[in-house]
């Protein structure tokens, strides 16, 4: 069983308050529906390891816990096996005690090109949208939120989050909560909210924009990163059954586009702050992710196209104010 009572505590304090009147009732149906015998064994493997507080920890540079007695070998090879119960770890790095979670995506390299480009988040209350592991919630406390949400609907990924907080001093200023973004009332209440590498999977990206805007309070700021083509105004890119393997992509917009998406949901002070290729670097298979990964999902004879012969990843950072 999953404990959200923390999290209603914190909020029953504050603006997110009248969540409450709705969010027990849909994380305990979650619970019905998702604790089978793969989560129980993702929750033994969490019971399993130390509760640890961090000497050190970093959230500021990367996500780095360090104690001043090091852990011997032993104690490291038990936390790294029971970490790989939990395989694939795709979202990350982290540092833990000489434990390194070499995920498949360097998300550390997503965080530097965004962060210099959006509102302090110093004291903030952050919403992230598809967190994942939760990763880029510890750095949106390392940059000084006040209180980090994430929202995932996986369970593995709630599993993942859990077990990295119990290794960094069981630390409540980040909380993950398994819904998806379509479950949230409008709260109208994060000073920034984040939605990365979630809009191309949704089928109707205008109505994730407005579901975004619901969250924000008025001023509040939209930090969204997608995959883009290299397009024009009213281009967008709908793939057939998949777009570099992948199943669930609806709409890969042009930038312009985006940005006329952007506006057309009521946002304005719209701006693009990044656009990048991913690379071989940035995506790969590693021995925490052990299937597939970029390499495998572009032509081989052709690095600028998927194996379906469309423009191979590029994915640009937009923000926007409410
Ligand atoms: C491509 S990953 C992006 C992870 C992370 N935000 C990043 O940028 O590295 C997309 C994530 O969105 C989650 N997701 C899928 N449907 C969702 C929904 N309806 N609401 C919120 N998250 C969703 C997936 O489980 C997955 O973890």
């Amino acid at each position: 069983m999953f404990d959200f009572g923390d999290f209603y505590q914190i909020i029953a304090k504050n603006k997110l308050n009248s969540w409450l009147e709705v969010l027990p009732a849909q994380l305990a149906n979650w619970q019905k529906q998702n604790l089978d015998s793969r989560v129980n064994q993702w929750l033994n493997s969490i019971k399993h390891l130390p509760a640890i507080t961090p000497n050190q920890l970093d959230l500021l540079h990367s996500v780095t816990a360090t104690m001043v007695q090091p852990l011997s070998t032993g104690e490291q090879q038990r936390i790294s096996q029971l970490l790989k119960n939990m395989l694939p770890w795709r979202k990350g790095p982290f540092h833990l005690y000489g434990v390194h979670i070499d995920t498949e995506w360097r998300s550390d390299w997503k965080w530097e090109r965004l962060i210099n480009h959006i509102a302090s988040l110093e004291g903030k209350m952050v919403l992230d949208v598809g967190c994942n592991s939760g990763y880029h919630l510890w750095r949106m406390i390392g940059a000084g939120a006040k209180l980090a949400v994430g929202i995932d609907p996986m369970a593995l990924y709630l599993c993942q989050f859990e077990a990295i907080r119990k290794l960094l001093g069981n630390d409540k200023r980040a909380h993950l909560l398994p819904l998806g973004i379509e479950e949230l009332p409008k709260l109208n209440a994060f000073d920034t909210v984040f939605s990365m590498g979630v809009l191309y999977h949704r089928r109707s990206p205008l109505d994730h924009l407005l579901q975004l805007k619901d969250q924000l309070v008025n001023g509040g700021q939209l930090v969204l990163e997608t995959l883009v083509i290299d397009g024009k105004e009213h281009q967008a890119l709908m793939p057939g059954e998949r777009y570099a393997q992948m199943r669930n992509v609806y709409f890969i917009p042009s930038v312009p586009t985006m940005i006329n998406w952007l506006h057309k949901c009521g946002f304005s002070e719209v701006k693009v702050v990044d656009i990048s290729q991913t690379s071989l670097d940035e995506q790969r298979q590693t021995e925490w992710m052990t299937s597939e990964s970029l390499a495998d999902f572009l032509d081989p004879n052709d690095l600028t196209k998927t194996i379906e012969g469309y423009p191979a990843p590029i994915r640009a950072v937009f923000t926007a104010t409410k």
